[in-house]
């Protein structure tokens, strides 16, 4: 298996690592538009190999996409991060015509690549990249949902006091401050629901938590989160390489599922070696398609702005 991973900043090194930590691939190719750097951290990642032990052979390049040729699974996370007091949405005008170019460069030289978008605002990059790629759906992934999905189990886990492994808890929607959404009705411990042991209060404080859980990191850091994102998207590559048919909430076009089309927002979907390979319908209730459509509208005008750069 080769995996690219586009974009060398923080986020791009931190799945690159996790991917190589879990041998996820032979071959790791990392790329970056600046001089030096992934050559520098490839070049460091693999003088971890012996102290981890693990067998995955990274490279750097410096805008080389012909260095990519043939990769298997593509993550890109090139961009600009917010900074504290930035949404997601506001990076749209840089990172839009970024993502479009890597989109375009990576279909040259892995024309059966599944894509896994990181890039925010990463509902409408997610849509960017299937527009300009022209690849089938299923090859098309964005992360959001998989990160924030991971949020929320953490905020439950700190309500309840128990492990995040033992809980099953999906935010659905856009990957934004105000569009995401956190379904606590289904949230479950250990199949049990959350709310047997969580009150209207404790439920509500968790669900926008969670929603805030990339602005709170940000405003704390100086700069966006990339340890838990980077985890999100080594967990889809695996889930890919290893034809896991997991259940993740990803970004992934939409024809009609949740009563939305020409979109790309987050839904629960079976990955595998296909990439997105079935949307699971969660029969939400008529608040949650509620917020889940409002959630829909604002993505699909975030989308609008496309037409205009
Ligand atoms: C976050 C960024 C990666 O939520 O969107 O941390």
């Amino acid at each position: 298996m080769k995996v690219t991973v586009v974009g060398a900043g923080a986020v791009g090194a931190t799945c690159a690592d996790n991917i190589a930590r879990k041998e996820l691939a032979t071959e790791l190719v990392l790329l970056d538009i600046k001089e030096g750097l992934a050559e520098g951290k490839a070049q460091d990642m693999m003088q971890t190999a012996t102290l981890l032990g693990f067998d995955t052979k990274i490279t750097g390049s410096t805008n080389d996409y012909s260095k990519t040729a043939s990769s298997d699974v593509v993550v890109i996370t090139s961009g600009i991060p917010r900074k504290p007091g930035m949404t997601r949405e506001e990076l749209i005008g840089t990172n839009a015509g970024i993502v479009k170019t890597v989109a375009e460069n990576i279909l040259k030289h892995s024309p059966n690549a599944i894509i896994i978008v990181i890039s925010n605002p990463m509902d409408t990059m997610t849509y960017l990249a299937l527009q300009s790629t022209g690849l089938a759906k299923n090859k098309i992934i964005g992360m959001g949902g998989t990160l924030d999905s991971s949020r929320f189990k953490f905020q439950l886990s700190q309500h309840l006091g128990c492990s995040p492994a033992d809980l099953n808890a999906v935010v659905v929607g856009g990957h934004g401050d105000t569009t995401m959404i956190p379904l606590i009705r289904l949230a479950t411990w250990n199949s049990a629901p959350v709310s047997n042991f969580l009150d209207a209060a404790q439920q509500e404080k968790i669900v926008k938590d969670t929603m805030v859980g990339g602005a709170t990191l940000t405003s704390l850091i100086g700069t966006s989160a990339w340890y838990a994102p980077g985890a999100a998207g080594a967990a889809l590559v695996e889930a890919i390489v290893r034809d896991e048919k997991k259940l993740f909430t990803c970004c992934v076009a939409l024809d009609g599922e949740y009563g939305q089309k020409d979109i790309c927002l987050g839904v629960p979907v079976i990955i595998g070696k296909n990439g997105w390979e079935k949307i699971l319908d969660f029969k939400l209730n008529e608040t949650e398609l509620a917020a889940f459509s409002k959630s829909a509208d604002a993505v699909r005008s975030m989308n609008d702005v496309l037409k205009t750069l």
